[in-house]
């Protein structure tokens, strides 16, 4: 009858969930009528606010008034949002009445973009001192409707908002995956919700070039479409082979850009150059300092390898590429003519004209660029590319625009009037300011919205780690500047690189909750900023995302799990540790899914101790809370000799990749899965071997030693040369040393090395994992030291 007791035992627990958080409600409502203290879920936070006793309605009576004719834009705005999201058909009044109208006009405040709202004699105002004011407050009150019969009630209060910084960017890469004009609009509703200002559109790449210019249409009808993608993780298992491509037509991004006016967004187009040029190269050739050389594809990307050889491609693969635009007549007169219509569709004031991973090679070995750079007096080619971006800021200078870039045109030499977007790293940025550069900050640390949530993230990313607290965390003034200086920080973005990200699902669901957390680093006064107050107002929001049915990560739930140690050798014990400690998570042998009760059937226990693991066994884990969606996570624990047993590492991993549970990690039963997203993984760096002593306790018979490793030399990871194990009954004197075969150096992907032996008996174990060493010319990395990696250590 066990499990009968514990399906009741889980129950119990359920409904004092269930329970608690009634009561937690109840106290939160209380709350919130009885003290101006209590935070309403607005996100980003206003800066000014106060609740007021009692509340008004808004319903179908409602109207809406102009006290200043300017705003018609915003209301027009505001009817049309409150039939399509809140279902009221609110009329434009001629005259203002005592009730039940949403006034806009105008407030004569110093701060752009500054709005208040009051209620008054029933009436909401919404008072800004600009158009992007008034949005704001409108955007603001959205999000503070509550449901109430067939309308809404809104409290009493009084708002007074305005935004921190000028620039609050959302970056789209559409060159690596296209997306729909939908989509898009629904990207820019999204960032007017969270009073986002500017929409980085990054519309050509290598892979794809997507914005029609009528002056050049192969770039589009043949540098719009690529002959397949890599399937996987860079460097991927495989090429798909398929077409794939698009692009917008001139009226299509007419249409973006004015849906994006209508909410206060500017776009920044931005065309790429002098580097990620290949797909405009492919469409002509002469922009290249090769015409004639057919683009390069390593051999593992090609499954069909009929496209070697076949002049100019639009890329398959992701990455850096070294046939860039040649810094040659013809190329200037394109990119001006290009830009002679990008500049007919994009209104704003900034361009974006990338910059960065521009290789030399190509320019080294160009006789026209060595003749450039001797006859300009420039120092090496870095100069060229610091004159080739001058020249270019000098054709969009001349119409009335300024270029902005990432943070490599600082090399070489900075533009005169160019603003910098800083990407690797800070550094950048605070160079550019001390230059009195106008800088957009976006560290990848910080704001790489590709870059992993959660650390068991299941779906393929960039990697790296950045989680939402990491994001919320974000202040994009250094301090290494003085006021002055950090005057020139404008802002800073999220940017949304697409490689692993095909459908719009993916991009939301990389982009929420993170792009609302950046929102309040944008938007909110710095003091008084605190995660544990933006915390609940997030849950609220995401729970709400996800009733209008889009894709919100649940990273920031996820609980850590940890095996540790048993004592005596016994075994090893799982410990799983809650996020929030209202969590309730189930171990369980068996999945089950909790919203239908009655099917519930469970051999574990609710969650109280370390389980002991004394034999080979899978468990799941569960988040209770998660209700709607369970997600289970399973633990595949594999028992052999050395499982649980002590073990030494004569050098600790490197931080970046420390193991679970460091050296332990390698013995705990568990190994990755899921390639390099996995925190099993040990990783030692820049060549260095592991050596590894184990105990196994007492002396046993032994006749194979195995490590599980990983091959995945895009991001400089390399299969160990071999494994050399040698014995002790001492710990102390070890034996002389057998030694592995090597594997096959191309394969891909995780796999074992392993060393046979004739049966010995022995208690201690040295094994060295010896690193392949430097990486070879011609490969992502070459000449560093390759990186290591190892997840567990296996003895039979
Ligand atoms: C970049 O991420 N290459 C700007």
């Amino acid at each position: 009858m066990r499990n009968r007791k514990v399906y009741l035992s889980l129950n119990n627990n359920f409904y004092l969930y269930l329970y608690m958080k009634k009561v937690t409600i109840f106290l939160l409502l209380f709350a919130f009528y009885t003290t101006n203290a209590q935070q309403f879920s607005v996100i980003p936070k206003p800066a000014e606010w106060r609740i007021d006793s009692g509340s008004l309605e808004v319903n179908a009576k409602t109207g809406i008034f102009l006290q200043d004719k300017s705003f018609a834009k915003e209301a027009a705005y505001l009817q049309m949002m409150l039939k399509d999201q809140f279902g009221l058909s609110v009329k434009i009044l001629p005259k203002l009445g005592t009730k039940n109208a949403i006034v806009l006009g105008k407030l004569e405040g110093k701060r752009a973009d500054q709005y208040y709202i009051k209620t008054n004699q029933n009436n909401i105002y919404i008072h800004g001192t600009t158009n992007a004011g008034v949005f704001y407050g409108i955007q603001t009150i959205f999000q503070i409707f509550e449901k109430n019969g067939n309308g809404y009630k809104f409290p009493n209060l009084f708002i007074a908002d305005a935004p921190r910084f000028a620039y609050r960017g959302m970056h789209l890469d559409v060159g690596r995956h296209f997306q729909p004009v939908s989509f898009i609009k629904k990207y820019l509703d999204y960032m007017a919700m969270y009073k986002y200002n500017t929409f980085h559109w990054h519309l050509t790449e290598d892979q794809g070039w997507r914005i029609e210019i009528k002056k050049y249409p192969k770039l589009t009808s043949v540098g719009a479409w690529r002959n397949g993608t890599i399937v996987g993780r860079y460097p991927g298992t495989d090429n798909d082979n398929k077409k794939y491509g698009g692009f917008y037509t001139q009226e299509q991004i007419k249409e973006i850009v004015q849906y994006a006016a209508e909410r206060n967004i500017t776009v920044i187009p931005e065309i790429e150059l002098p580097g990620h040029s290949s797909a405009a190269i492919a469409a002509y050739p002469e922009l290249s300092c090769f015409p004639k050389e057919p683009t390069k594809i390593p051999n593992q990307f090609i499954a069909d390898a009929s496209k070697n050889n076949s002049g100019k491609l639009v890329q398959e693969t992701w990455g850096v590429f070294e046939d860039v635009f040649c810094p040659s007549e013809y190329t200037f007169k394109f990119l001006e003519d290009v830009f002679d219509e990008v500049l007919q569709l994009f209104p704003g004031k900034l361009i974006h004209i990338g910059g960065d991973e521009c290789p030399k090679e190509a320019w080294k070995k160009s006789a026209l660029c060595q003749q450039m750079i001797k006859e300009k007096g420039l120092k090496d080619e870095h100069g060229l590319q610091s004159y080739f971006i001058q020249r270019i800021e000098k054709y969009l200078n001349s119409k009335g625009r300024n270029i902005i870039g990432w943070d490599e045109i600082l090399e070489g030499g900075l533009a005169p009037n160019a603003a910098v977007m800083s990407w690797r790293g800070e550094e950048g940025g605070i160079e550019a300011a001390k230059q009195h550069h106008t800088v957009v900050m976006t560290p990848g640390s910080h704001c790489y919205l590709d870059h992993s949530q959660s650390k068991n993230e299941d779906s393929v990313t960039i990697g790296s780690f950045l989680p939402v607290e990491k994001v919320y965390d974000y202040e994009p003034i250094p301090k290494s500047l003085t006021e002055e200086e950090a005057k020139y920080i404008i802002g800073a973005q999220g940017n949304v690189w697409t490689e692993y990200m095909k459908y719009p699902s993916k991009i939301e669901y990389m982009i929420f909750p993170r792009m609302l957390a950046l929102s309040e680093v944008l938007w909110s006064p710095k003091e008084g900023k605190s995660w544990a107050e933006f915390e609940p107002r997030l849950l609220e929001h995401m729970k709400q995302l996800k009733q209008k049915r889009i894709k919100v990560s649940d990273a920031m739930f996820d609980y850590k799990v940890e095996v540790l140690p048993a004592l005596e050798n016994e075994g090893i014990l799982l410990k799983v540790i809650p996020k929030f400690s209202t969590d309730t998570i189930i171990v369980a042998r068996n999945k089950s899914d909790y919203s239908k009760q009655e099917s519930i059937s469970i051999d574990g226990e609710n969650y109280k101790e370390p389980i002991l693991i004394n034999k080979s066994d899978t468990l799941f884990t569960c988040l209770v809370k998660n209700l709607e969606s369970p997600v289970y996570r399973n633990h595949i624990f594999n028992f052999n000799k050395a499982t649980g047993k002590k073990i030494i590492l004569s050098k600790v991993a490197s931080k970046a990749y420390p193991g679970n549970g460091g050296a332990f990690g390698l013995v705990n039963g568990m190994q990755s899965e899921k390639g390099i997203q996995s925190s099993e993984w040990l990783g030692f760096a820049e060549g260095k071997d592991a050596e590894i002593v184990l105990d196994l306790g007492s002396v046993q018979e032994i006749s194979k030693v195995k490590v599980h490793t990983l091959n995945q030399q895009g991001s400089w990871i390399y299969l160990p040369e071999y494994i050399e194990v040698f014995a002790s009954n001492d710990g102390i004197n070890f034996g002389p040393g057998a030694k592995s075969a090597g594997l096959d150096a191309d394969k891909m992907g995780m796999q074992y090395m392993y060393l046979n032996l004739t049966p010995i008996k022995t208690q201690y174990l040295k094994i060295v994992v010896k690193n392949f060493g430097v990486i070879p010319s011609g490969k992502p990395g070459a000449s560093h030291g390759a990186w290591l990696f190892l997840d567990e250590l296996i003895v039979e």
